[in-house]
């Protein structure tokens, strides 16, 4: 399937722009195209065919609490009938500069995802899962290399440890 990689990221600027976050001040939208996928959802990708699903980061006084933008994303995905991701999109504007507004108006600045959020988007999306980056499209197992998954669980089981 296709990805359409500018409704993708005009979907994460979107998202971006329903932020809370009243403390850094940095506004994150994630957008991810979901495969397979043909009808109803949150939104189409035009021309991609798999609907989109989209969060933005939430944060709270209690810093540590704050809510990324993919944990949006990744809730969405499955509260809108599950299935896999095979793009994401995470940009991020400053809430509070001109700069930020100008960037907004001109597209966003790719965001590399945070540790965990690697760790939730290739559960969501497998290994093959494409991640928008300054240097453009990479795959998620290169950006998380020998990651514990699913697989480490079942071994340990089957050897009953
Ligand atoms: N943030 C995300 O939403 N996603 C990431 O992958 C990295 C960081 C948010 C969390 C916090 O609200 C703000 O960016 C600054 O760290």
């Amino acid at each position: 399937m296709a990805i359409d990689w500018p409704a993708l990221r005009a979907a994460a600027l979107a998202a971006a722009g329903h932020a809370y976050a009243p403390y850094s001040r940095l506004q994150v939208g994630a957008a991810g195209q979901v495969e397979g996928d043909s009808e109803g959802g949150m939104g189409r990708g035009a021309g991609g065919g798999g609907r989109i699903v989209t969060g933005c980061n939430v944060e709270n006084a209690s810093y540590g609490l704050t809510l990324c933008a993919e944990c949006g994303l990744v809730s969405a995905l499955h509260a809108s009938g599950g299935g896999s991701l095979t793009a994401v999109s995470v940009v991020a504007v400053r809430g509070d500069s001109e700069e930020g507004m100008a960037r907004r108006a001109g597209g966003g600045a790719p965001l590399a995802p945070c540790g965990r959020c690697r760790q939730l988007l290739l559960e969501a999306g497998g290994p093959g899962l494409l991640v928008d980056t300054e240097s453009g499209p990479r795959e998620i197992h290169a950006l998380l290399p020998s990651a514990f998954t699913g697989a480490d669980l079942e071994a340990r089981r089957d050897a009953g440890d």
